[in-house]
């Protein structure tokens, strides 16, 4: 594999496979951008005060972190006026940002959790930020929330950026999964995983153990089942991970395997589950899927289900192939 910068990367795809649009590929470097902006913000940590609470609150009621506010601002900064885009949607604004006249309007629509895992930013663990790009399909003059209510499967482009001890980009733009490390020093983002593949069958899962009592059923017999391990049904045993960001974990998962739930619970009855359908579940199923993964509500695919609501929520099963149809299978048993 030729370690060539993401700028060639998309230059030759869009040349000479004619997979990204001009006005997609300038989207796609300038989100890139952005993550390095916010890379280097991450990397500063207390030296360069981003650490600790904002003393606000975002849509959801949720504390925001100095950091979610920061890169909220860097990817709308970054965006608004490259003329790429109609509107953009994040977990951390109530509704969606408009392009302002003065700036060139785009076909496309940006929706991003522009930094996943927040309760891990002042603690040194990995954190990330996700995104995922929608095409304006709607005729109707200017933008509003109902451009946005399209299936995941109808995304251009997803990926996302994983702040660890390195800082990888991972991207989709519907023919399969590419993987770029930043270079500090140089400051450009080059390829370093081009075919990326998730094994069907793992060993390895994730989830939040301690909510256990207030699983569903299905949930329940599939965790006891890797728990029982060599002894067990499965005849093998597990390993558990669970690093509390969503990129985090699904990152290891595109490396190495593994099936990664945040399913629905008693504890709220009423919502589907915790992780956002827009910002977080559709961009990594779109990702998943194409690194020959499955993702699914437990029930349903993921990329199927149609938004009603900007920051909706959904349950989430996703990773190796042979894993998530066991757990989706398991639903259906029960149904
Ligand atoms: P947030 O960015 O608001 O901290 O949410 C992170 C998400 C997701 O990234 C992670 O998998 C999950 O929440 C962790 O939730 P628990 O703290 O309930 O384990």
């Amino acid at each position: 594999m030729k370690r060539i910068s993401l700028t060639q990367y998309l230059v030759e795809q869009q040349r000479d496979r004619g997979q990204i649009p001009p006005q997609l590929r300038l989207l796609i470097e300038t989100v890139a951008r952005a993550c390095k902006r916010i890379a280097i913000a991450v990397n500063k940590g207390a030296l360069g005060d981003v650490l600790g609470s904002a003393d606000t609150e975002n849509v959801q009621g949720e504390v925001q972190k100095k950091l979610d506010v920061i890169a909220n601002e860097v990817l709308i900064e970054a965006n608004v006026w490259g003329g790429h885009l109609a509107a953009m949607a994040s977990e951390e604004m109530d509704t969606i940002s408009l392009v302002p006249d003065r700036y060139p309007q785009g076909e496309y629509l940006l929706l991003f959790d522009p930094l996943d895992g927040s309760s891990n930013i002042d603690v040194n663990v990995s954190i990330g930020t996700i995104f995922s790009v929608l095409r304006k399909v709607t005729n109707h003059r200017g933008v509003d929330e109902s451009d946005f209510m399209q299936p995941g499967r109808q995304q251009a482009a997803a990926g996302y950026c994983v702040y660890g001890p390195q800082s990888t980009l991972v991207l989709t733009v519907g023919d399969g999964v590419v993987m770029f490390t930043l270079d500090r020093e140089t400051g450009s983002w080059v390829l370093t995983e081009d075919e990326v593949k998730i094994p069907a069958d793992t060993k390895e899962f994730a989830i939040n153990m301690s909510n256990m009592r207030h699983w569903d059923a299905p949930v329940k017999r599939y965790i006891d089942e890797c728990l029982a391990g060599k002894e067990g049904p499965r005849g093998k045993d597990f390993n558990m991970r669970w690093i509390a960001s969503m990129v985090a974990d699904v990152h290891r998962i595109l490396t190495r395997g593994g099936i990664f739930m945040y399913p629905w619970d008693k504890r709220e009855p009423n919502k589907a589950g915790k992780l956002r359908l827009m910002y977080e579940a559709n961009p990594m199923a779109f990702l998943v899927e194409q690194a020959g993964g499955a993702a699914t509500n437990g029930r349903q695919r993921i990329l199927d289900l149609p938004p009603e609501k900007l920051h909706e929520r959904v349950a989430v099963v996703l990773g190796s192939r042979n894993e998530v149809e066991r757990v989706t299978s398991y639903h259906h048993e029960l149904d």
